[in-house]
C-alpha cells in the first residue's frame, strides 16, 4: 500500500511529497512539531498535543495556519489513508517559504504544514518494554527554550546517535550541575531506593511531555510517593528503577545507565504498572 503524506492542503504519495527549498523549516529549523501515538486507529491525547502545539507556535510567533478542528481532521485523515492501526502521526508546521533572511518574512507568509503517519511493530515495542532499554548520559548543550517543541533537534540527533553507537536506545542530557534534564526524545524518571517516584519539574530545562502529564494523572489516585524535583546522575545510578516516557515509547523501563545496571537490572514494578495503566487514563479520539 502506498504511503500518503499531507503537504499544504494536498494528500500526496509519500515518495513524491516535498516542500520548497526555501522553506524556513529546512533552512533555519524555524518550525514546530508534534508526535501523537495512534492506537487501534485512534489518536492518543490529541487534545493535549494540540494545546502544546498552540503554545509552541505562539512562543515562536507563528500563526496557527488553520483552525484546530480542521487540523484534527487532517491528522485523522492521514492516519486513515495510511491505514495506521498502531503507530505514530507526525505534524510539522514551519514559518513557511521566503527568500533566505534571518528576520521574519512578511506577515502574510503562509506557514507550511506537513503530516505523515506510520505503523510501528507492536511486538517489537513490547519486546523492548519486557527487556528494558539501556541509556547513556551526555552533557546538555541545548538552548534554553527546550520547552518549545521546535524542529531544531541537532543536539538530540547527536545524543541519540552517540547512544546508538554505545549500544543504547536513549541518551539522557545532564546539565552543568550534574542533574539529569531529559532524554533525547523522552522525559526521564527514577524510583529511589525508598520507593519515591521522581521527575524533574517541567517549568525549565525540559519539554513538558504529554506522556509525562498523563503519567502524573495515572499516579494521582494511586498510593505512590511522588516528588517533582531535579535528580542527579549519581542518584539515578543508585536508583531502584528508571524509565522514560514519550508518545512513541509510552513508559519504557531503563535497565542500565552508562553501562551500570539500574536496581537488579530488570524492568521495575512501578514502570511496568504505569505502562499497563497508561491507556486507561489517556484520552482517545
Ligand atoms: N519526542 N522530551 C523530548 C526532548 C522529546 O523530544 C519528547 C518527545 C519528549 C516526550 O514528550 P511526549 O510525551 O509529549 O511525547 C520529551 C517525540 C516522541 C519525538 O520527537 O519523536
Amino acid at each position: 500500500m502506498a504511503r500518503i503524506a499531507y503537504v499544504n492542503g494536498r494528500y500526496l504519495r509519500h515518495g513524491e511529497a516535498s516542500v520548497h527549498v526555501e522553506d524556513r523549516g529546512y533552512q533555519f529549523a524555524d518550525g514546530v512539531y508534534e508526535v501523537c501515538e495512534v492506537r487501534g486507529g485512534r489518536l492518543v491525547d490529541e487534545r493535549r498535543h494540540m494545546q502544546r502545539l498552540v503554545r509552541s507556535l505562539s512562543e515562536l510567533r507563528i500563526a496557527l495556519p488553520m483552525p484546530l478542528t480542521a487540523l484534527g481532521m487532517v491528522l485523522h485523515e492521514t492516519v486513515r489513508r495510511n491505514r495506521v492501526e498502531d503507530g505514530l502521526v507526525y505534524l510539522q508546521i514551519t514559518r513557511g517559504v521566503a527568500r533566505r533572511d534571518f528576520i521574519f518574512p512578511a506577515a502574510d507568509t503562509k506557514p507550511s504544514i506537513v503530516v505523515t503517519a506510520r505503523n510501528l511493530d507492536p511486538t517489537h515495542r513490547e519486546r523492548s518494554a519486557t527487556d528494558g532499554i539501556a541509556v547513556i548520559t551526555v552533557p546538555d548543550n541545548r538552548w534554553e527554550r527546550v520547552d518549545i517543541k521546535s524542529v531544531s533537534l541537532l543536539p538530540n540527533v547527536l545524543a541519540k546517535e552517540a547512544a546508538r553507537a554505545a549500544g543504547a536506545k536513549e541518551a539522557w542530557f545532564v546539565d552543568k550541575e550534574g542533574f539529569v534534564t531529559e532524554g533525547g526524545s523522552s522525559n526521564a524518571w527514577i524510583v529511589t531506593r525508598d520507593g519515591t517516584l521522581v521527575t524533574r519539574p517541567a517549568e525549565f530545562g525540559i519539554l513538558r511531555g504529554i506522556t509525562r502529564t498523563v503519567v502524573l494523572d495515572v499516579i494521582a489516585d494511586q498510593n505512590i510517593r511522588f516528588e517533582e524535583r531535579k535528580f542527579s546522575i549519581e542518584e539515578a545510578y543508585g536508583a531502584r528503577e528508571a524509565f522514560v516516557t514519550s508518545a512513541s515509547q509510552i513508559v519504557m523501563p531503563v535497565v542500565s545507565i552508562d553501562g551500570k545496571p539500574v536496581g537488579n537490572g530488570a524492568p521495575g514494578l512501578v514502570a511496568t504498572a504505569l505502562r499497563r495503566d497508561f491507556h486507561r487514563v489517556a484520552e482517545f479520539s
